[in-house]
Protein backbone atom coordinates (compact mmCIF):
# COMPACT_ATOMS: atom_id res chain seq x y z
CA UNK A 1 0.00 0.00 0.00
CA UNK A 2 2.53 2.66 1.42
CA UNK A 3 4.57 1.50 -2.12
CA UNK A 4 1.71 2.12 -3.84
CA UNK A 5 1.17 5.40 -2.53
CA UNK A 6 4.42 6.92 -2.92
CA UNK A 7 4.49 5.31 -6.89
CA UNK A 8 1.66 7.62 -7.04
CA UNK A 9 3.69 10.62 -5.59
CA UNK A 10 6.47 10.43 -7.57
CA UNK A 11 4.30 10.30 -10.63
CA UNK A 12 2.43 13.17 -9.64
CA UNK A 13 5.68 14.93 -8.47
CA UNK A 14 7.49 14.05 -11.87
CA UNK A 15 4.35 14.75 -14.47
CA UNK A 16 3.24 17.69 -15.90
CA UNK A 17 -0.02 16.74 -16.51
CA UNK A 18 -2.86 17.01 -13.82
CA UNK A 19 -3.58 14.39 -11.44
CA UNK A 20 -6.78 13.18 -13.26
CA UNK A 21 -5.51 12.69 -16.38
CA UNK A 22 -3.18 10.27 -15.69
CA UNK A 23 -4.77 7.31 -14.02
CA UNK A 24 -7.89 7.64 -16.40
CA UNK A 25 -7.18 3.82 -17.14
CA UNK A 26 -7.31 1.39 -14.12
CA UNK A 27 -5.21 -0.81 -15.92
CA UNK A 28 -3.03 1.61 -16.31
CA UNK A 29 0.37 0.69 -14.08
CA UNK A 30 3.00 3.42 -14.76
CA UNK A 31 4.50 1.09 -16.61
CA UNK A 32 3.50 2.66 -20.01
CA UNK A 33 4.09 6.16 -20.33
CA UNK A 34 1.94 8.68 -22.67
CA UNK A 35 4.01 11.01 -25.24
CA UNK A 36 4.21 13.85 -22.81
CA UNK A 37 5.51 12.10 -20.37
CA UNK A 38 8.39 10.27 -22.27
CA UNK A 39 9.30 13.65 -23.98
CA UNK A 40 10.09 14.21 -20.13
CA UNK A 41 11.18 11.32 -18.73
CA UNK A 42 13.99 11.81 -22.21
CA UNK A 43 14.94 14.76 -21.27
CA UNK A 44 15.26 13.62 -17.25
CA UNK A 45 16.72 10.22 -17.66
CA UNK A 46 17.16 9.71 -13.97
CA UNK A 47 13.15 10.78 -13.01
CA UNK A 48 12.70 7.63 -15.07
CA UNK A 49 14.77 5.40 -13.17
CA UNK A 50 12.99 6.48 -10.09
CA UNK A 51 9.60 5.89 -11.06
CA UNK A 52 10.94 2.29 -12.12
CA UNK A 53 12.16 2.09 -8.94
CA UNK A 54 9.39 2.92 -7.01
CA UNK A 55 7.06 1.17 -9.32
CA UNK A 56 9.31 -2.07 -8.34
CA UNK A 57 7.22 -1.85 -4.78
CA UNK A 58 7.72 -4.27 -2.02
CA UNK A 59 10.40 -6.49 -4.02
CA UNK A 60 12.66 -3.26 -4.90
CA UNK A 61 12.42 -2.45 -0.94
CA UNK A 62 13.01 -5.47 0.01
CA UNK A 63 16.25 -5.75 -1.66
CA UNK A 64 17.34 -2.43 -0.91
CA UNK A 65 19.98 -3.25 1.47
CA UNK A 66 23.17 -1.07 0.92
CA UNK A 67 24.57 0.65 3.89
CA UNK A 68 27.03 2.53 2.14
CA UNK A 69 25.87 6.17 2.06
CA UNK A 70 27.16 7.47 -1.38
CA UNK A 71 25.12 4.21 -2.71
CA UNK A 72 22.08 4.82 -1.31
CA UNK A 73 22.15 8.46 -2.00
CA UNK A 74 22.46 8.09 -5.89
CA UNK A 75 19.72 5.44 -5.66
CA UNK A 76 17.21 7.02 -3.64
CA UNK A 77 18.02 10.64 -3.47
CA UNK A 78 19.63 11.33 -6.93
CA UNK A 79 16.36 11.21 -8.71
CA UNK A 80 15.33 14.35 -7.67
CA UNK A 81 18.03 16.16 -6.33
CA UNK A 82 20.68 15.03 -9.33
CA UNK A 83 23.56 13.11 -8.73
CA UNK A 84 25.80 15.93 -8.15
CA UNK A 85 23.34 17.37 -5.45
CA UNK A 86 22.20 20.62 -7.54
CA UNK A 87 18.83 19.85 -7.60
CA UNK A 88 16.56 20.47 -10.28
CA UNK A 89 13.78 22.60 -11.30
CA UNK A 90 11.51 20.85 -13.28
CA UNK A 91 8.08 19.42 -13.67
CA UNK A 92 8.83 20.73 -9.43
CA UNK A 93 11.20 22.22 -7.75
CA UNK A 94 14.02 20.06 -6.12
CA UNK A 95 16.39 22.13 -3.98
CA UNK A 96 20.47 21.47 -4.14
CA UNK A 97 21.81 19.58 -1.00
CA UNK A 98 25.04 20.66 -2.73
CA UNK A 99 26.36 23.10 -0.71
CA UNK A 100 23.75 23.45 1.03
CA UNK A 101 24.07 25.67 5.14
CA UNK A 102 21.17 23.30 6.05
CA UNK A 103 23.13 20.62 6.29
CA UNK A 104 25.32 21.98 9.18
CA UNK A 105 23.54 19.29 11.19
CA UNK A 106 22.47 16.17 10.87
CA UNK A 107 19.33 16.47 12.76
CA UNK A 108 17.92 18.97 9.52
CA UNK A 109 17.80 16.18 7.06
CA UNK A 110 17.56 13.31 9.17
CA UNK A 111 13.89 14.45 9.86
CA UNK A 112 13.36 15.43 6.59
CA UNK A 113 14.05 11.70 5.08
CA UNK A 114 12.49 10.06 8.07
CA UNK A 115 9.06 12.24 7.83
CA UNK A 116 8.88 13.53 4.43
CA UNK A 117 8.02 17.28 3.48
CA UNK A 118 5.52 18.96 1.18
CA UNK A 119 7.02 17.46 -2.26
CA UNK A 120 9.71 15.29 -1.07
CA UNK A 121 7.68 11.74 0.69
CA UNK A 122 9.09 10.48 3.84
CA UNK A 123 11.69 7.85 2.75
CA UNK A 124 12.11 6.73 6.31
CA UNK A 125 10.43 3.23 6.35
CA UNK A 126 12.76 2.15 3.41
CA UNK A 127 15.81 2.81 5.61
CA UNK A 128 16.69 1.31 8.92
CA UNK A 129 18.39 3.68 11.41
CA UNK A 130 21.85 3.17 10.33
CA UNK A 131 21.02 3.66 6.48
CA UNK A 132 19.78 7.24 7.63
CA UNK A 133 23.23 7.83 9.24
CA UNK A 134 24.68 6.81 6.32
CA UNK A 135 23.06 9.45 4.10
CA UNK A 136 23.66 12.20 6.09
CA UNK A 137 27.12 11.45 6.87
CA UNK A 138 27.09 11.37 3.24
CA UNK A 139 26.28 14.40 2.81
CA UNK A 140 27.64 16.43 5.44
CA UNK A 141 30.65 15.85 3.66
CA UNK A 142 30.29 15.49 0.03
CA UNK A 143 28.55 17.41 -2.27
CA UNK A 144 30.17 20.24 -1.22
CA UNK A 145 29.69 19.97 2.05
CA UNK A 146 32.46 20.14 4.64
CA UNK A 147 30.45 19.54 8.08
CA UNK A 148 31.34 17.41 10.65
CA UNK A 149 28.85 14.38 10.46
CA UNK A 150 26.59 14.35 13.42
CA UNK A 151 24.03 12.04 12.45
CA UNK A 152 23.64 9.25 15.14
CA UNK A 153 21.20 6.14 15.07
CA UNK A 154 19.66 7.26 18.89
CA UNK A 155 18.50 10.65 16.92
CA UNK A 156 17.36 8.90 14.16
CA UNK A 157 15.22 6.36 16.39
CA UNK A 158 14.11 9.46 18.42
CA UNK A 159 12.60 11.54 15.18
CA UNK A 160 10.73 8.43 13.87
CA UNK A 161 7.38 8.39 14.28
CA UNK A 162 5.95 6.41 17.24
CA UNK A 163 3.43 4.71 14.91
CA UNK A 164 3.94 4.02 11.31
CA UNK A 165 3.28 6.93 9.64
CA UNK A 166 0.03 6.28 7.32
CA UNK A 167 0.19 8.78 4.60
CA UNK A 168 -2.82 8.43 3.28
CA UNK A 169 -4.59 10.68 6.60
CA UNK A 170 -1.51 12.46 7.98
CA UNK A 171 0.06 16.10 6.52
CA UNK A 172 3.71 16.34 6.96
CA UNK A 173 4.45 19.81 6.68
C1 LIG B 1 10.43 12.45 -5.17
C2 LIG B 1 11.52 13.41 -5.15
C3 LIG B 1 12.47 13.40 -3.98
C4 LIG B 1 13.22 12.36 -3.49
C5 LIG B 1 13.27 10.93 -3.99
C6 LIG B 1 14.02 12.91 -2.41
N1 LIG B 1 13.74 14.23 -2.24
FE1 LIG B 1 14.55 15.45 -0.85
N2 LIG B 1 13.31 16.94 -1.41
C7 LIG B 1 12.41 16.87 -2.45
C8 LIG B 1 11.62 18.10 -2.48
C9 LIG B 1 10.53 18.44 -3.48
C10 LIG B 1 12.10 18.89 -1.41
C11 LIG B 1 11.57 20.26 -0.97
C12 LIG B 1 10.56 20.02 0.12
C13 LIG B 1 9.90 21.31 0.59
O1 LIG B 1 9.32 22.00 -0.25
O2 LIG B 1 9.99 21.62 1.79
C14 LIG B 1 13.17 18.14 -0.77
C15 LIG B 1 13.91 18.61 0.31
C16 LIG B 1 14.99 17.95 0.86
C17 LIG B 1 15.86 18.49 1.88
C18 LIG B 1 15.78 19.90 2.49
C19 LIG B 1 16.67 20.81 1.69
C20 LIG B 1 16.70 22.23 2.25
O3 LIG B 1 17.72 22.90 2.08
O4 LIG B 1 15.71 22.66 2.88
C21 LIG B 1 16.79 17.54 2.17
C22 LIG B 1 17.93 17.64 3.17
C23 LIG B 1 16.50 16.39 1.32
N3 LIG B 1 15.40 16.69 0.55
C24 LIG B 1 17.22 15.22 1.33
C25 LIG B 1 16.86 14.10 0.59
C26 LIG B 1 17.52 12.83 0.72
C27 LIG B 1 18.73 12.57 1.58
C28 LIG B 1 16.86 11.95 -0.11
C29 LIG B 1 17.12 10.48 -0.29
C30 LIG B 1 17.13 9.69 0.91
C31 LIG B 1 15.81 12.70 -0.77
N4 LIG B 1 15.84 13.99 -0.31
C32 LIG B 1 14.94 12.16 -1.70
C33 LIG B 1 12.24 15.82 -3.32
C34 LIG B 1 12.79 14.57 -3.16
Amino acid sequence: MRQKFITTLVLCALSTQPVWAQTSDPSDTGQTTSSAEQSQTEARPQERDLTEMADGGEEWVQEYTSSDGEELYQSLCSGCHMTDGAGAVGAGAYPALRDNPNLEYAGYATYIIVNGQKAMPSLGHFLDDEQVVAITDYLQTNLDNDYDPDGTVEAVAGIRPAEPVNQNTEEHE
